[in-house]
Formats: C-alpha cells, structure tokens, sequence
C-alpha cells in the first residue's frame, strides 16, 4: 500500500528490542529485579502511550510498580493542555529531587507533550538537573535506545528536537485493565486551533494501517476485553493519509463487524468532519456505542473563527439535529473553554444558550489558559480573571442542571450496563457503565465483575445513576 505518512521501519524496531534485551541481561546480574513507575497525566493518548512505555520496561526487566517510592526508574508522561497541567508535573517533578538524593542510581525520565515544548525542555535542563531523560511523543519508540545511553553513559539526555513522527508499530504494550482498552488509531493533528498546544506538540496527523488496527480489535475481543475506545485527537480525519478509501466509518464498521461480546467507543470527534455517513454507521452496528464526544468549544461564531474551529453555531446545532435524528438516545458530551482572549460577556452568553439548546449529558469545561506558541497567546485578552471564573461558574451551574435533569430521564429505565469494578460504597459494591457511558453505582457480588447485565435506574446525581440488578 503506498501510503505518504512515514513508517518506522521494522529493523529499527528491531534494534529497540534488541536494546531491551541487553538491558534485561544487565538488570539480572542484580540482586533483586530492578522497579519502573510510570506516572501520566493528561488524555487518554498518553494512558495509551504510558501502557507502551510500561510494555517496554517489562522487556528490559523491570517490575512495574505502582509508586515511584523506590523505583530505580521513573518516567512522568506529561501533558501541556494547560498551565494547570504543567505546573503540577513541575511541582511533582521537583519533589522528586530527595528520592534522587538517597538513591543517586535512580533515574528520573520525562516524556510527553511538556517535553517537546522548547522552553520546558530549557527549564528542565538548567533548573530540574535530576532530570535525567527528556523526550518528545514522536521519540517514543526509541525508549529503549534512549535509556540505555543514560545508563550506560551516565549522562542527561535530550531528544526533544521538532518531529512530525511516523508510525512505529510492533512495540511491547502492558495494558492496565482486563475489560477496557485503547487502541490509537491515529497520531497527530494538522488542526492548528489556535489556542491548542497539542499541533506543536504531537507533530502531523497519520493513520495507522486498518489491518494492523483491526488485528488488535480482534484481539483484544478474543481475550475478554469488553469496552474498546479508538483514540486519536481527531478520529474523523482517519485515513486522509491512507491509500484504499480507508475513513473513519468504515473502520468503524469493520471493526464493529470482529466476532465478541464487546462495545466500540471513540474520542474524539471533531464537529467540522463529523459526517452524516459516521451517524449511520453508529446507529446500525449494535456494537458502537451510542455515544459520541462532540466539542464545540464556543457557541458564538466570532469566537469560533478567532478559535480557527471551521465551523459556525448554526452548523454544529444542524450536526447535533442530524445526530440526534439517526440515533435519539445518543449520550452526547463536549468540551468548552470559556475566557478565549477577547471573548466578551454577550459572547459567552452564546456559549450558555447553545448548552441550553443542545442539553448536552455532561461536559467538561476549561478556562482559557495562554500556550506559549500558539497564535491564541498573542492576542489582547482584557477580560478579568474574576471575570471569568463568574461566566464559568454560570457556565458549571447550567450544565450540572441539565446533567441532573438528563439523569431524572432514566429512572425507571432498564440499561445494558457493563459491570466494571468495585464500588467504594459498601452500599454500593458495584460500578457499571451504561452503553452510551453514564456511570451506574448499584450492589451485587464482584463474581459480575467483567459481565454485561440488565440494572433498573432507581435514582440518580448530577454525575451518575443509582441502579439494581434485575
Ligand atoms: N483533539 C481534541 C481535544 C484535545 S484537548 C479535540 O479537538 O476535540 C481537550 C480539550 O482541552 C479541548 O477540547 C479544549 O476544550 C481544551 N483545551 C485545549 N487547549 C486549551 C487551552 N489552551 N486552554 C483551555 N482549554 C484548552
Ligand atoms: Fe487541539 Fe484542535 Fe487539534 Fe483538538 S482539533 S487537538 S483542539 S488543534
Ligand atoms: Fe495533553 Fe498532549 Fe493529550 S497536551 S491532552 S497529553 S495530546
């Protein structure tokens, strides 16, 4: 298949896990089995990343540990959505510097989108010199290499210079659940809205093979996984780069054709490539959930094009009509940002009436938060702080209405529900998931653990559902 997107090729893959083996015949010679903690923050990719960063650790002989008390090597897989993020790895990471102290052979790795920003990278190297390892998402692939030249040199290393990435496939993963996996689909994002970070910092967009996707599925399905997300910041771009007429509904529909007992989610999906064709196929294959992560950031059409969003209020409300007129019960979330420089009270106002207009079943909201890079930070941003906070409270307040408002609908109702852990609440010994993805609390043996079942919705909160088993 000819294809433009770049492809690791498989002899460099190859070396890596050669590399791995050399580091698993050092790490016998001592005298217990050397531990790894890996830490993430940020979105679902970089659990996904994490899970292949743990993969290739086990390869080298580390035990995976799930503190880093201890550990002879910690990685941080950041993220830089926002200020709030960083400073937070800033802080954990500084903490680190008295584990270092008592154990100078412990090293200290920092991978992630944080990594690959350039004044973070000088930060690191001036002010955090614990650091011993910086290394951008595209570099991934490469752990291994990079770890054994801190190992073996003993020195600071940084591989943090601009790349687009190519595709790596074939790497060790250690996946942290048994019912839910990830499965990227894609890397990347050539969007550029202007307030996000994550074009600079995740290089281009670039599919992987369907083949190689839809083999995964077919195993993960075959070893009992039951919740199955594909993931890729923009899933419906999927394939552009792809020789065949391969998009993203129609490897959706594959996918949903594997043999198993087991739900399809995606995220996320971007309004602007949303189509009618991806609606049809959610609403005929009983395999994808009935659920769909819609952002639209802002309802006000000034705010929107100054977001470089590509798409107006009026045509994210007709995608939403178009949505709910295939699928009437989809469950349907969104990201907002509130306080985009320059966004006015009225402007806001908007962005209120189109939640109103939409009952959205949740949303996650963010305040605007300046990305050094990003053509969003130059812009005049006059509005206050409190300002702010006040539209977003009004913001949190409307919505947790309608969140409860959506919830009150389903008491009374019967849900497929996948049982899906242990409930903190005696009371409540059981979580669930709805298929369109609402959280059920609900009491019952853990022998359900892992097993789809039928719960009656008796109540409910702004955030879950309170049911019994039938
Ligand atoms: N690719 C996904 C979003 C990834 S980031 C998409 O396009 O839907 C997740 C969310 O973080 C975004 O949808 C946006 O609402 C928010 N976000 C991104 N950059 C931000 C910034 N600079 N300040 C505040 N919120 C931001
Ligand atoms: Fe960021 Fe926009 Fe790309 Fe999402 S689509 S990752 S918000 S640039
Ligand atoms: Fe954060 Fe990077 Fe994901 S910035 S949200 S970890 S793509």
């Amino acid at each position: 298949m000819d294809r433009t997107t770049p492809v690791v090729p498989a002899a460099d893959i190859q070396r890596q896990k050669e590399y791995c083996q050399e580091l698993r015949a050092l790490n016998a010679q001592k005298p217990a089995p050397p531990r790894a903690y890996v830490d993430t923050y940020g979105c679902q990719q970089n659990e996904a990343d994490s899970e292949l960063l743990r993969g290739m650790l086990w390869d080298m002989g580390y035990q995976i540990a799930d503190t880093d008390q201890g550990a002879d090597v910690i990685v941080i897989n950041t993220c830089a959505i926002r200020e709030h993020a960083e400073q937070r790895v800033f802080g954990n990471v500084g903490a680190l510097v008295h584990g270092k102290r008592k154990n100078p052979a412990q090293i200290v790795c920092l991978c992630g989108c944080m990594a690959q920003e350039p004044h973070v990278a000088e930060r690191l190297r001036k002010t955090y010199r614990h650091v011993d390892l910086v290394f951008g998402p595209q570099a991934l692939w490469r752990f291994p290499e990079l770890l054994r030249r801190v190992y073996l040199r003993r020195g600071r290393v940084f591989e943090t210079a601009p790349d687009d990435g190519a595709i790596a496939e074939g790497l060790p993963v250690r996946r942290s659940g048994k019912l839910k996996a990830w499965v990227s689909i894609m890397y990347g994002c050539n969007n550029f809205c202007t307030y996000c970070i994550v074009p600079y910092t995740r290089g281009r967009e670039r599919s992987r093979e369907p083949e190689i996707i839809l083999d995964e599925i077919r195993s993960l399905a075959e070893q009992g996984y039951k919740d199955i997300t594909l993931l890729g910041q923009n899933v419906n771009s999927y394939g552009r780069d792809l020789e065949g007429g391969w998009d993203f509904p129609r490897l959706l529909e594959a996918a949903a054709g594997i043999p198993g007992e087991f739900l399809l989610r995606f995220m996320t999906s971007h309004p602007k490539d949303a189509t009618e064709r991806l609606f049809d196929v959610m609403a005929a294959c009983e395999k994808v959930a009935p659920a769909i992560h819609l952002p639209f950031q802002s309802g006000n059409d000034r705010v929107l094009a100054a977001m470089n969003r590509r798409y107006t209020r009026e045509q994210y409300l007709d995608k939403v009509r178009l949505l709910r007129e295939r699928l009437p019960h989809v469950v349907l979330t969104s990201d907002v940002i509130v306080g985009f420089p320059g966004e006015t009270t009225p402007e806001f106002e908007d962005t209120l009436s189109l939640i109103e207009a939409v009952r959205f079943d949740a949303l996650f909201t963010f305040i605007y938060s300046p990305r050094k890079g990003t053509p969003a930070a130059e812009l005049p941003d006059p509005m206050s702080k409190q300002e702010k906070s006040a539209n977003f409270d009004r913001l949190v307040a409307a919505q947790n209405r309608i969140s409860l408002e959506k919830h009150r609908s389903y008491i009374g109702t019967v849900q497929r529900c996948l049982i899906d852990g242990a409930g903190e609440d005696p009371r409540n010994s059981l979580t669930a998931r709805t298929a369109g993805g609402r959280l059920v609390h609900l009491s019952g043996g853990s022998a359900l653990i892992g097993q789809f079942a039928d719960v009656k919705i008796a109540g409910c909160s702004t955030w879950a559902l309170f049911g019994e088993l039938t």
